[in-house]
């Protein structure tokens, strides 16, 4: 069996969750907090962003931002975007930036947790239907470090236990 891969110090992953744990409905979100859309545009603004197709697909290409979309489509490309055919690859063109952020959907999320070194996760109260779900936190293996409760939501920091 090959050997999990080594987290990141440069990846952090920043998602908003419900307490169902869905996270979109297919294409777009299920809620609207623009409160949280601005602390997603100031957390990440001037970083990386390695994001999945789909989800690139329903956000488009967000300005200030370098966005990296991984696709397995060989003749994929979109203006204003570099393309990645897989999560190392991807992490390997942003290595030399001090902070990365993966922003989803389901897919990256999953694959990207093992390289992870710390979670923004906006804890949405809310359980809407949906079919993308972010992949569980281990507390054996993530602490929450910082909690600020919003109305309606809670911005949570997660670090990953060394
Ligand atoms: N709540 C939040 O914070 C948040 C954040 C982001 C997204 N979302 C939601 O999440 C949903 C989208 O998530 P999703 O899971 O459906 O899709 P996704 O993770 O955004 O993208 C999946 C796509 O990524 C590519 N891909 C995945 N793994 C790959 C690999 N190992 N190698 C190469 N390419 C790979 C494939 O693209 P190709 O099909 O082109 O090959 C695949 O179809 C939407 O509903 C969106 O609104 C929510």
């Amino acid at each position: 069996m090959s050997e999990p891969p080594a987290p990141l110090p440069n990846v952090a992953m920043i998602v908003a969750v419900a307490r169902n744990g869905v996270i979109g409905d297919g294409h777009t979100m299920p809620w609207h907090l623009s409160e949280d859309l601005r602390f997603f545009k100031r957390t990440t603004m001037g970083h990386p962003m390695v994001m999945g197709r789909r989800t690139f697909d329903s956000m488009g290409a967000l300005p200030g931002r370098r966005s990296i979309v991984i696709t397995r489509q060989h003749d994929w490309g979109a203006p204003g975007v570099e393309v990645a055919h897989s999560l190392p690859d991807a992490l390997a063109m942003v290595a030399g930036d001090e902070q990365v952020f993966v922003v989803g959907g389901g897919e990256i999320y999953r694959q990207a947790m093992p390289y992870a070194a710390r979670l923004l996760v906006t804890e949405v109260d809310q359980s809407p239907e949906g079919s993308v779900t972010f992949p569980p936190i281990d507390p054996q293996e993530w602490v929450e470090t910082a909690r600020e409760p919003r109305p309606g939501f809670a911005w949570v920091t997660y670090e990953r236990r060394s």
